[in-house]
């Protein structure tokens, strides 16, 4: 199966990143399945029920969040009625909506897709997310009635991000990060089958403090004191995310390629640097 995961949609930039390229993509890359995650989408801070619906009529099959999964509080209601959305598998034990879905892709295949969070230097502590992908792993083995699955780690540290890839070597078709905003180079397939990259990057205007206008992010570093509120950067996007080809028997990774489009980034596509 050929699928892409796109990273963290960053307010009205990456909304415009995703729209604009993104239905392209889908017939000139034979994709089977598109995962974004859109914890950012609404103004830099959760994701509306409108802006949802507008990722997933721009082709997002499955769109996930993060530690902003309910930043807009129609979320909360909205996440109920839409299984195409799905939150953290680790968050409150009372949220609503589900961690985990299995989703069929073109030709009846199955997808898993699944969110967690990580522990380390995340605001909020919350539960082991190891157990969390172990619990779903055994019931949804690899290769089985899932073709292939995605799992969207969503925290901080790069070695927790990593930690999982191998955690889940061989499990699972692909493990990416998310939440930095900011790409990692260390796209590979583990030894067992497992794409890993421990972070996406964002879909948003790179020429900004991880997406957000640069103004007052540097006046609170460099002073130590807040002014104004963050805004998204509304410069030329690009397009950050982690494609991913499997072998449809097994479900294991047969391609991993970081995607770059679009703003400032050193571009990368499917087959390599563009
Ligand atoms: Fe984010
Ligand atoms: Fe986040």
């Amino acid at each position: 199966m050929r699928l892409l995961f796109l990273g963290d949609v960053m307010g009205r930039a990456g909304r415009a990143a995703v729209t604009g390229t993104l239905p392209r993509l889908k017939t000139d890359w034979r994709l089977d399945f598109v995962v974004v995650n859109g914890e950012n989408a609404t103004s830099g801070a959760g994701l509306s029920p409108a802006h949802a619906q507008v990722l997933l009529n721009a082709g997002a099959d499955c769109l996930t969040l993060g530690d902003h999964a309910f930043d807009q509080r129609d979320m909360l209601q909205f996440i109920e009625r839409e299984p195409r959305i799905l939150r953290p598998l680790n968050y409150a034990k009372t949220a609503p909506g589900r961690g985990h879905q299995l989703f069929e892709a073109k030709g009846g295949r199955k997808v898993l897709v699944m969110q967690v969070l990580g522990q380390v230097f995340m605001k909020r502590p919350f539960p082991d997310p190891f157990s969390a992908v172990e619990g779903v792993l055994r019931s949804h083995p690899l290769g089985g009635l899932a073709a292939a699955a995605i799992i969207d780690m969503h925290c901080e540290a790069t070695s927790e991000k990593m930690a999982m890839g191998h955690f889940c070597d061989g499990r699972a078709s692909l493990v990416v990060g998310t939440h930095t905003h900011v790409p990692t180079a260390d796209t590979q397939i583990l030894p067992a089958g497992t794409a890993l990259q421990s972070d996406a990057g964002m879909c948003g205007d790179y020429n900004s403090v991880i997406g957000m206008d640069k103004g007052e992010p540097l006046r609170r570093f460099i002073t130590g004191m807040p002014k104004d509120r963050f805004t998204p950067a509304t410069g030329e996007p690009t397009l950050s995310g982690v494609f991913v080809e499997t072998d449809d028997r097994t479900g294991k990774a047969l391609r991993v390629a970081p995607i770059r489009l679009g703003g400032r980034l050193q571009q990368a596509g499917p087959d390599g640097p563009l």
